[in-house]
């Protein structure tokens, strides 16, 4: 039976959903921008006791409020908050994940000048498709509602799309009829073997 009844919202909305099947007690996963740790609950909730998730931020505030959710809902073992880049992850992190999410732009509520950088952006996600294991997957929330944010959407897309296809299967979602500067929604997942034909 469902859970739920499908609803077609926003981007974050259609990340949780295929993270939702493609993360599974006892998975290792990153979540590369914390923010106020949403995303970092709804990782150590899929993930379960056994399954451990490596949050990434360069906010002090982010850890706090992260932190803070995650004990109030009993699940502050399941992860390890990390104050640094999530270009760095790969010294971070040395064992291979089923997955790893970005959800651009800046903290809610917190400072605007603090966004995500085109550059670092794109450094962790050519990091990211690295890291994960076949079968698992990037998820990639982009706001293209602001400059910063513009140019990771062409710089983002630019990298998705020199992806080999036989190693990598790749999706958009676009909101066609809502304004431009809505978010969009991309998805990489690394193929097994032997898939990849399209
Ligand atoms: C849109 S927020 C993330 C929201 C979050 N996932 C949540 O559920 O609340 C983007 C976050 O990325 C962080 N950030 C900016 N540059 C970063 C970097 N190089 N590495 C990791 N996080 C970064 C910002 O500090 C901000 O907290």
């Amino acid at each position: 039976m469902n859970a739920e009844r499908f609803e077609l919202r926003n981007a974050r909305y259609l990340a949780a959903d295929y993270l939702s099947r493609l993360v599974f007690p006892g998975d290792t996963v990153i979540d590369a921008t914390m923010g106020n740790g949403g995303d970092t609950l709804m990782l150590c909730r899929y993930v379960g006791p056994t399954g451990k998730v490596y949050a990434f931020d360069v906010q002090r505030a982010a850890l706090d409020s992260t932190r803070q959710k995650l004990c109030e809902a009993q699940m502050e073992n399941r992860a390890e908050l990390i104050l640094a880049g999530h270009e760095t992850m790969d010294t971070a992190v040395h064992v291979p994940v089923q997955a790893v999410i970005f959800n651009l732009g800046w903290l809610p509520g917190g400072d605007h000048t603090v966004t995500t950088r085109t550059e670092t952006t794109i450094e962790a996600i050519s990091k990211a498709v690295k890291m994960i294991v076949p079968g698992g997957a990037v998820s990639i929330c982009v706001y293209p509602g602001h400059e910063e944010g513009k140019r990771e959407l062409e710089a983002v897309e630019t990298l998705i799309r020199s992806l080999s296809v036989k190693e990598y299967t790749t999706l958009q979602h676009v909101f066609l009829n809502a304004h431009e500067g809505t978010p969009r929604y991309y998805l990489i997942q690394k193929n097994r073997n032997g898939r990849g034909e399209k």
